[in-house]
């Protein structure tokens, strides 16, 4: 049994990666300063998997309490999910997200070095490609200026990285995570207005939320709708554990170098106008939306060919679009029950 480190294990990446390690056998340990997650998901984690995970609130920037944490857990690796991710507060106040995000990591790095853990499974973006010029986009695809703080952070972690040659990592770039648990007891919690597509089209749905925006219809794709590569976080999760698996291995990075990236997504592009009618079909209901204006920092268009994890992890997706979204459902039909 391995002891694995999860910080920011109580968010929706994370917490879906949790219970996937506790279903494997290892022994994760939880650090999570609870700025955007809620104690609930560790009970409902326990619900799931029958055992409840160790937990530790502790901020990744606290350097005194993450070194105690490290002394008491002896951890073999690290994966590391806590950051901050919305985009549009990333322009609005960088200051924080450089702190958290890109602070965060080198204190996390150096703590890890002082206690000889080497390695770590570092959650980047396909933010860092900005548009690409070829689709679908491959990891050799060169990295973009960054569109906003938040993805900048992406960037500059992944050179850190780069840097510390001593730490194998494995970074993964998450196209568009969505869904739940198919329990229905773990998924997205998002604090105040959703900044995201799909947590969005719940919440009207649900009717916490007027109507969803489709923010521009005015693009180069088919139905003028931006197009993303949207994958079930259930098969991001467990991609998690795959990457584990990669430390040690004689052919890591071809023997090259200390890190690995690899592209998680499906390989397919779906547009918002797609996800909203799928979205209408799963549910069986007419979702209120209208046209709006573009959002300032959009991509167009982008979607993944995870070729690489596919050959070198063994990692595909198994959930498609209509699963994704009625997991979504689910979710938030679930959450209005427990708030009723
Ligand atoms: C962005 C980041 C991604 C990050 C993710 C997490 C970029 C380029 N992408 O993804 O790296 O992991 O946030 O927060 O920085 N939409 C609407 N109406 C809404 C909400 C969204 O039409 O109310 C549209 C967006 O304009 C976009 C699509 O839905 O076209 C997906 O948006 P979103 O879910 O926010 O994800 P990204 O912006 O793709």
């Amino acid at each position: 049994m391995k002891n694995i480190i999860v910080t920011g294990g109580l968010g929706f990446i994370g917490s879906h990666t949790v219970v996937e390690l506790v279903q494997q056998g290892y022994h994760p340990i939880i650090v999570d300063n609870l700025s955007n997650s809620n104690l609930s998901v560790l009970h409902n984690i326990e619900k799931i998997t029958g055992k409840i995970p160790a937990f530790y609130r502790v901020d990744v920037n606290d350097r005194t309490e993450l070194d105690a944490l490290f002394e008491k857990t002896s951890p073999d690796a690290v994966i590391h999910f806590a950051a901050y991710k919305a985009v549009g507060e990333s322009v609005s106040d960088p200051l924080k997200y450089y702190h958290n995000n890109v602070g965060g990591l080198i204190s996390l790095l150096q703590v890890m070095k002082k206690h000889q853990c080497h390695q770590l499974v570092f959650s980047s973006s396909c933010t860092v490609y900005g548009q690409p010029h070829h689709l679908p986009v491959a990891e050799d695809a060169p990295v973009a200026i960054p569109f906003s703080p938040y993805g900048n952070t992406k960037k500059i972690g992944e050179e850190i990285l780069m840097d510390t040659t001593d730490i194998q990592t494995v970074s993964l770039r998450y196209f568009n995570p969505i869904g739940a648990h198919p329990s229905g007891l773990i998924g997205e919690l998002p604090i105040g207005v959703p900044g995201n597509l799909v947590p969005f089209i719940t919440q009207t749905a649900a009717g916490i939320r007027e109507q969803l925006t489709i923010n521009g219809n005015d693009y180069q794709t088919p139905d003028g709708t931006c197009i993303r590569d949207y994958l079930h976080v259930c098969d991001l999760a467990e991609a998690h554990l795959l990457a584990l698996h990669r430390f040690g291995r004689s052919d890591f990075s071809e023997g090259k170098g200390h890190v690995e990236v690899f592209n998680l997504g499906t390989g397919r592009g779906n547009s918002v106008k797609e996800v909203v009618d799928t979205f209408e079909k799963v549910s069986g209901l007419t979702l209120n939306h209208v046209y709006g204006v573009r959002r300032p920092g959009d991509i167009e268009q982008v979607w993944a060919d995870p070729s690489k994890a596919m050959s070198i992890l063994g990692w595909k997706t198994k959930r498609n679009l209509e699963e994704m979204l009625a997991s979504a459902w689910q979710w938030q039909m679930n959450l209005r029950q427990s708030n009723a």
